[in-house]
């Protein structure tokens, strides 16, 4: 095969996004196809519901693909899907967190932000009471939060939120 024609092979199979759905707690149903032949690595993004009390949060990811469809997480439980990067470094799926009355939306994955040295295979995010918490891949360390936009989603004073 010429190089120029494996080129252009690659060039096609990676202007589609991948995206395919795998869990642990909560299985996401169809249509998670496999488009890319090969090319950008499978990314894997887990969130983990690390709410005190026994507490339950909805979340609703979606990309411009992809409608990962809502799941309601149980105490510990996890939600997890994979996909490819695009060929242009655009792919994005942010989420919609609901707790307690509340909604937030975040960029859980942004491809020019994570796909790097961030999280390149494994993006984990955990739920606590005062935001959503980014985690790098290598160090496990947390380097993003976003806090929840209503004071009433915390109790955490120290953060500088009032109550109403
Ligand atoms: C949460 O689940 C993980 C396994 O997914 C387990 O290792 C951990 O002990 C659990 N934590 C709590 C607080 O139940
Ligand atoms: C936070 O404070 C409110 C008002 O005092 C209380 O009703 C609620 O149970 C507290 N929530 C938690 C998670 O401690």
């Amino acid at each position: 095969m010429s190089q120029v024609w494996l080129l252009a092979l690659l060039f096609i199979s990676s202007l589609v996004t991948s995206t395919s759905a795998i869990s642990t707690s909560h299985v996401a149903p169809a249509p998670y196809r496999e488009r890319a032949l090969f090319g950008a690595p499978k990314i894997k993004v887990e969130i983990r519901n690390a709410l005190p009390e026994m507490q339950e949060v909805k979340l609703h990811c979606q990309s411009a693909d992809d409608d990962l469809g809502v799941h309601i997480l149980p105490f510990n439980g996890t939600f997890s899907w994979r996909f490819r990067v695009n060929f242009w470094v655009t792919t994005r799926f942010h989420c919609q967190f609901t707790w307690r009355g509340a909604s937030a939306t975040y960029d859980i994955y942004k491809a020019k932000r994570d796909s790097n040295w961030r999280c390149p295979t494994y993006c984990y995010w955990e739920v606590h009471d005062d935001g959503v918490y980014g985690y790098t891949e290598l160090e496990h360390a947390n380097d993003l939060v976003f806090p929840w936009p209503n004071p009433q989603n915390s109790n955490d004073t120290k953060k500088g939120y009032k109550y109403t």
